[in-house]
């Protein structure tokens, strides 16, 4: 088994950013908690703020040896079609992940552009979220 959990623009900065809204857990503490409770799993971190690295980040779950992808794209969600046509590529599930409610906040975060390519979309659950991404992935068909 192995996931890939890859994280867009600004989430480098958790815990420092707007803890009220995303927490004050760190990604680097998020990443350690995962591996620390799905431990017989590789799973692999990925993060970066730029658009490009996220798609060639995506084109490795082709791989045909990732069995699915946890996709917290931040603000990308709500204008990247470059990352939605990535998305769409991969055969494995990709998870749509935000660790607030979108939903519940501006207007400009309800729509997601890359959401319709994905399996499913977890929104609000904090960095409980991601673990129930990945326990979706495990426990997939
Ligand atoms: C986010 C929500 C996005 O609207 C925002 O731009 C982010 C974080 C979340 O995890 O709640 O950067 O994806």
């Amino acid at each position: 088994m192995r996931i890939l959990i890859i994280n867009g623009p600004n989430l480098d900065i958790l815990g420092k950013r707007e803890p009220e809204i995303y927490g004050t857990m760190s990604l680097w503490d998020i990443e350690n908690r995962l591996k620390e409770k799905f431990s017989n799993v590789k799973i692999e971190f990925y993060q970066s703020n730029s658009e490009g690295p996220i798609i060639d980040a995506l084109h490795r779950a082709l791989d045909g040896v990732t069995d699915g992808v946890v996709l917290n794209p931040g603000a990308f969600t709500h204008y990247s079609y470059a990352i939605r046509d990535a998305v769409a590529a991969l055969k494995v599930p990709v998870i749509e992940l935000h660790l607030s409610n979108v939903h519940a906040r501006e207007e400009f975060r309800r729509e997601s552009v890359i959401a319709p390519a994905c399996k499913g979309v977890i929104a609000g659950f904090g960095v409980r979220g991601y673990e129930l991404a990945v326990e979706y992935i495990l426990n997939q068909s």
